[in-house]
């Protein structure tokens, strides 16, 4: 058991294998005898699976600032109810997104304004950022092919959307060198495992 938990983020298009990637490295954590707790964004348990269906699955009109304040609420109750605690227990928390799909998607994908949306998330996190943000690299052609057909409200948003995005998450980590690390994913599993691993072994 650790003294100090760790709060490691995964971030990146949809459909760049981040959550393959984290159920492994959660897999070999436990196996090296860490506590580990995984959770998402949007859709934490208990009332964020509520937002997450509204968020996913709304047909109606949903404004860009309402999509904005949805994540935002979603993302408070993560912190406060399963991060801050497991953290604070010595546990280490996976969470598959975080602040930085809020300024990828709705900052450099809606075009709302970055610094707003930077303010928004201090408020949800209560100013507190992951000690740790992998970003899974992924190009647009890409990662529609493996998402298929079948797209949600989020994933439906278009090519130069989904362009905007991966050249917003780029440009975060580009900001950020110390907390955000960037990971090829065009490339076997296997070899983007290996290069998490590398990456969170020093954090461990
Ligand atoms: P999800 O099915 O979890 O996508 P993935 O498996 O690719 O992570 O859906 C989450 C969607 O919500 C995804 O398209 C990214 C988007 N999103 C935002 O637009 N803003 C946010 O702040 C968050 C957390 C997610």
């Amino acid at each position: 058991m650790r003294d100090r938990g760790l709060f490691i983020t995964f971030e990146g298009a949809d459909g760049c294998g981040k959550t393959t990637q984290i159920n492994l490295l959660k897999d070999y954590l436990e196996k090296e005898g860490y506590d580990v707790i995984l959770t998402r964004e949007p859709g934490a348990k208990g009332l964020g699976e509520k937002v997450r269906e509204i968020l996913l699955n709304y047909d109606g009109v949903v404004s860009d600032r309402c999509e904005s304040f949805l994540f935002l609420a979603d993302r408070a109750q993560n912190i406060d109810i399963i991060v801050n605690p497991a953290v604070a227990a010595g546990k280490i928390v996976l969470c598959d997104r975080h602040i930085d799909s809020t300024v990828a998607y709705q900052g450099y994908g809606r075009g709302l304004d970055i610094d707003r949306i930077k303010m928004l998330n201090s408020l949800a996190t209560n100013f507190k950022k992951p000690d740790l943000t992998i970003v899974f690299d992924i190009d647009v052609e890409t990662s529609m092919q493996r998402v298929g057909k079948d797209k949600d409200r989020m994933e439906s948003a278009g090519v130069d959307f989904h362009n905007r995005v991966r050249d917003g998450y780029l440009k975060i980590a580009k900001e950020e060198p110390e907390r955000i690390k960037v990971i090829n994913s065009v490339q076997p599993i296997e070899k983007v495992f290996e290069e998490l691993l590398e990456i969170v072994k020093k954090y461990l």
